[in-house]
């Protein structure tokens, strides 16, 4: 029987069959391929055409990068440091992954898209690798199925962490060869993997935290969090102007394709509240019987809760008596000013309907918060558990950026003009725009540099594993 990746025969993929010999990292050197051509039209070919011959990639650019890459790889392996093996291969759902997957998942990203492609003779770390790994990518082969990588044993963990460490070393030497220079779009090639890699920081921490809240023991992936005393600051209206705007990504920094182009939009004027809904406000929703009551409730998110039995948040144990709150360090008293959290875009929405409020759109959100300096509670806390917005005046206390991921009345879609990245890559967010719904600004387990204004986050509306939370908006008076 063939397996599936014995013969990979995809442009761009090394031909590879069972029975090859894994390449020996120390015996690997780079070998910048020479016979690369941008397609034509593809973001890539403009920024090459933009970019090119003359301008090669300066040492002090070339070294920038290179610390940057092997910092965002340590920070992945420091989140896992903290697990035990058997903390990083197990699946608790299918939707989730374990984080051996993701460390190995991230490390194909990089061999599949940068080194496969720009170094001549690259042999794969392993041939199975590329169909254990593969996230999602049709164009890169077939792929293991996504509910069963609970199922991988093998490789073990410090198989895993070689594969990573020999991507490193590819990688860092092809970012240390001058002749990169003449090839920006490798620059925007890493650069796309370092920020594919931060999405994954993200999702370890909530793949760990759905995971250790299936067991009894509750384990605890950090140490306690202080108590919350404090009060949760009144809630308040910022008005977003009627009128004309521009939002989306503009400028030479990094965005991901599904950001841009920057465009106009037309918004007759709203106001949008100050900070996120807290636990209290949310339980007085359950108080008043809000999972009883079918008038709030979109009718996909009634047959939902009808199913599941939802009457709460994913992770509020208990009942109206004392409610307990699962975190990422143990469970731990429910406090009233934190924000509620794991909530879903059906909960999200049927809880605004109850207040007399809705959900922004992604437009006015962004236009709401877009000049505001991205501030906030972010995994570079450590703290991984969103914070009570009090009564400080400062763009922190707003909650616009880090704590929770807001959800949007605005269903995932391409912005007009919409190109998808060149090639393969072009499936990283393009094909998603069906049935899900737009999240906004970040979570404490994202890390603080990944997000900007422009940044588009999406889940299915059932999807509640995510730190997400709750932020009204309402016509303006
Ligand atoms: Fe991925």
């Amino acid at each position: 029987m063939l397996f599936p990746w014995t013969c990979q025969t995809e442009i761009g993929l090394p031909r590879l069959c069972r029975g090859e010999s894994v390449a020996n990292p120390q015996t690997m050197s780079p070998n910048v391929k020479s016979d690369f051509v941008p397609q034509p039209g593809s973001e890539l070919a403009s920024e090459s055409d933009s970019a090119c011959d003359d301008t090669r990639l300066s040492p002090r650019l070339s070294s920038r990068l290179s610390t940057r890459f092997a910092r965002i790889r340590n920070d992945t392996e420091n989140l896992c440091a903290r697990l035990d093996p058997e903390d990083c291969v197990a699946q608790s759902m299918p939707d989730a992954s374990p984080a051996k997957w993701h460390l190995a998942h991230t490390a194909w990203f990089f061999e599949t898209f940068v080194l496969n492609k720009y170094l001549s003779n690259y042999t794969a770390f392993h041939p199975a690798y590329g169909y254990l790994f593969n996230s999602y990518y049709n164009g890169a082969g077939e792929r293991h199925q996504r509910s069963a990588r609970g199922h991988l044993t093998r490789p073990t963990l410090a198989e895993v962490h070689d594969y990573r460490r020999h991507v490193d070393d590819q990688l860092q030497a092809l970012i240390g060869d001058d002749r990169l220079g003449k090839r920006p779009e490798i620059e925007r090639v890493v650069e796309i993997g370092l920020q594919h890699e931060q999405q994954h920081q993200e999702l370890i921490l909530t793949d760990i935290k759905h995971l250790f809240a299936q067991n009894v023991i509750l384990p605890a992936y950090r140490s306690a969090l202080p108590s919350c005393a404090e009060s949760a600051a009144p809630l308040g209206w910022v008005d977003v102007p009627e009128g004309v705007h521009s939002i989306g990504h503009a400028g030479e920094a990094f965005s991901y394709d599904n950001e841009r182009p920057r465009h106009r939009v037309f918004l007759e004027g709203c106001q949008i509240a100050d900070r996120l809904i807290s636990n209290s406000e949310y339980r007085e929703f359950i108080a008043a019987g809000g999972y009883r009551r079918p008038e709030l409730w979109l009718d996909a998110g009634w047959t939902t809760i009808q199913r599941e039995g939802w009457q709460k948040p994913l992770y509020w144990r208990g009942g109206p008596d004392g409610y307990t709150e699962f975190t990422l360090a143990g469970e731990r008293e429910l406090f009233d000013a934190e924000p509620v959290s794991h909530v879903s875009f059906i909960e999200a929405d049927a809880f605004a309907r109850w207040a007399g409020a809705r959900l922004p759109t992604e437009a006015e959100w962004e236009v709401a918060c877009g000049a505001r300096a991205v501030e906030g509670n972010f995994a570079d806390s450590q703290r991984f558990h969103p914070t009570a917005a009090n009564a400080r005046d400062d763009e922190a206390s707003r909650q616009f950026y880090g704590d929770l991921w807001e959800w949007t009345s605005s269903s995932y879609s391409a912005y007009p003009g919409y190109r998808p990245d060149a090639g393969t890559l072009g499936e990283y967010n393009g094909k998603f725009m069906c049935d899900q719904w737009v999240l906004r600004g970040g979570s404490c387990a994202s890390t603080r540099e990944h997000l900007r204004p422009s940044y588009r986050n999406f889940f299915h509306a059932p999807d509640r594993w995510q730190f997400t939370g709750i932020r009204l908006a309402k016509e303006s008076p």
